[in-house]
C-alpha cells in the first residue's frame, strides 16, 4: 500500500494551528472592512498573458515561478502567483471603475509560485490583500499602509518594521533607469546579471550576493532622481504616516519583485524569520491598468503573507486567542440516553452554546475522558434511571460538583451557569 503526502513546498493546515491562520486572516481583514473595502474573489487561475503583461516578462515570478497549463482546448492558463493583476482585471471586466472612485477591494486566498521551498517560502501560500483603484492621492497610500500597521498591531506583533521607498513614475524613472544601466555596465558581473541590466536593471540592486552588493555602494539611487511631482507626492505620504504615528525606515534600495510599481513602494519585514523576512508588501501601480489593456487607473495596494505572519507570531511567542471549544459535553449511558442527549446537544447548539457528544458508544470511563479532554466546562450525563425521572446530571468539570437538572431545563441552566 502506498500512502500519499502533500506535494513538495506545500503543507496542510490542521487544528489547532489552523485556528491561528483564521485569526490572522480575520485580524488583517477587520481594519479593511472598517475602512470601506469590499470583498472580492477571483478565480484561482487566469490567462497566462494577464500575469506576463501585468507582473512583468522579466520578473522571476513570470520567467521561473508560474504554474502554467494548457487546457484540452488549447488555452494557456496559470495558477495565480499574486492577486493584484486578477483583481484589477475583474474590476475592469465588471466596470467597477466606472462607478465611484476609488474602488476599494480586499481579498483572501491561495497563491502559487514554483519557488525553491524553505522556511517561510512555499509553493502554495496564503495572502490577504487590498487594492484601492482609480485615485491618485497620497492619503490613499497612507491609508493602506496604516491599515496594515493596524492589522499587525491588533495581532500583538511588535517587531514588524516598515520599509518605504518611491520608484518614481513614467517621467523620472526612465531617466534613472538609463543612469543606473550606465553605472551597472561598468561593473564586474556574470552573464546572467549583465543580461538583467538590459531588461530590468532595478532588480540588480536587489541581488543578495555579497560580491554584487559590494560593487553597488555607489550606485545611483532613484531617491536622487525623482521628479518634482514624485518627490512632493512621496513627502506627503511620509508626512501623513508620521502624523499618524507610524514608524517607517526610508529604504532607497527597496525595489520589490514585481514590475508594475510606480511611486510609493513598501515592505513589512520581521527580523525573527531568517531570510524570508518580508511578511507583506505593496505599493502604487499607476500604469498596470493600461498594461493589461484598460484605461488609465492609478491605484495602490498590498498583500500580506498569512503563512509568514503566523511564523512571526510564533517567533514573538504570541498565541492568538484560543479557539472556541465545546462548553458542554454529553455523556449518554445506554441507547435511550444516546437518543435523548443527542437531542439535548442539538438544542444547546441551536441556543448558541458550543456542545459535543461522546460518539462511538464509549463506556462511561472513556466518555468522561473525552469530556475532560474536550475542555468543556460541563458534562451532561444521563442513564436510564435519570431518564425515567426526566432528569440529567450536570457535572461541573472544573469543580467536580454534580447537580441533578430537569431535562427540559438543561439549556436554561447551562446558559445561566456559563454566565
Ligand atoms: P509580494 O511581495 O510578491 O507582493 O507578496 C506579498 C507577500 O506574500 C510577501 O510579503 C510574503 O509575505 C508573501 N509571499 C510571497 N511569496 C511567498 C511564498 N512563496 N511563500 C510564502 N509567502 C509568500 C504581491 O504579491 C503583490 N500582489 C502585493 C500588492 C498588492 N501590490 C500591490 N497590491
Amino acid at each position: 500500500m502506498t500512502t500519499f503526502s502533500a506535494p513538495k513546498g506545500t503543507y496542510d493546515l490542521t487544528p489547532p494551528e489552523s485556528e491561528t491562520f483564521l485569526a490572522v486572516r480575520e485580524a488583517i481583514s477587520a481594519p479593511l472592512r472598517r475602512a470601506g473595502y469590499g470583498y472580492i474573489e477571483t478565480p484561482g487561475f487566469e490567462h497566462v498573458e494577464l500575469f506576463s503583461r501585468g507582473v512583468g516578462e522579466s520578473t522571476d515570478i513570470v520567467t521561473k515561478e508560474m504554474y502554467t497549463l494548457t487546457t484540452k482546448g488549447g488555452t494557456e492558463l496559470a495558477l495565480r502567483p499574486e492577486g493584484t493583476a486578477s483583481v484589477l482585471r475583474a474590476a475592469l471586466q465588471r466596470n467597477l471603475h466606472r462607478g465611484a472612485l476609488p474602488v476599494k477591494l480586499w481579498y483572501s486566498g491561495s497563491y502559487y509560485r514554483y519557488e525553491r521551498p524553505q522556511a517561510g517560502r512555499y509553493r502554495h501560500f496564503s495572502q490577504v490583500g487590498a487594492e484601492a483603484m482609480g485615485t491618485e492621492d497620497p492619503a490613499l497610500d497612507a491609508e493602506l499602509v496604516l491599515l496594515a500597521v493596524d492589522a499587525y498591531r491588533a495581532l500583538g506583533l511588535r517587531e514588524v518594521r516598515l520599509l518605504l521607498n518611491s520608484l518614481g513614475d513614467q517621467e523620472c524613472r526612465p531617466k534613472y533607469r538609463s543612469a543606473l544601466q550606465e553605472f551597472l555596465r561598468g561593473l564586474d558581473l556574470d552573464e546572467d546579471t549583465r543580461r538583467r541590466i538590459e531588461i530590468n536593471p532595478l532588480r540588480v540592486l536587489d541581488d543578495k550576493r555579497e560580491a554584487v552588493q559590494r560593487q553597488l555602494a555607489d550606485a545611483p539611487m532613484m531617491r536622487d532622481h525623482l521628479c518634482e511631482a514624485c518627490k512632493s507626492y512621496h513627502e506627503q505620504v511620509r508626512d501623513l504616516l508620521t502624523a499618524a504615528g507610524a514608524e517607517f525606515e526610508d529604504d532607497p534600495r527597496l525595489v520589490r519583485g514585481l514590475d508594475y510599481y510606480t511611486r510609493t513602494t513598501f515592505e513589512f519585514v520581521h527580523d525573527g524569520l531568517g531570510s524570508q523576512s518580508a511578511v507583506g508588501g505593496g505599493g502604487r501601480y499607476d500604469g498596470l491598468s493600461e498594461m493589461i489593456g484598460g484605461p488609465p487607473l492609478p491605484s495602490v495596494g498590498w498583500a500580506l503573507g498569512v503563512d509568514r505572519t503566523v511564523l512571526a507570531l510564533r517567533a514573538e511567542g504570541i498565541a492568538p486567542e484560543a479557539p472556541a471549544r465545546a462548553e458542554v459535553f454529553a455523556v449518554p449511558l445506554g441507547e435511550e440516553a444516546r437518543r435523548t442527549l443527542f437531542g439535548v446537544v442539538t438544542e444547546l447548539r441551536r441556543a448558541g452554546i458550543a456542545a459535543d457528544f461522546a460518539y462511538g458508544g464509549k463506556g462511561m470511563k472513556n466518555a468522561m475522558k473525552s469530556a475532560n479532554r474536550s475542555g468543556a466546562r460541563f458534562a451532561v450525563i444521563a442513564g436510564e434511571r435519570d431518564l425515567e425521572q426526566r432528569t440529567v446530571q450536570l457535572k461541573d468539570l472544573e469543580s467536580g460538583g454534580q447537580t441533578e437538572v430537569e431535562l427540559d431545563a438543561v439549556v436554561e441552566t447551562v446558559r445561566r451557569r456559563l454566565g
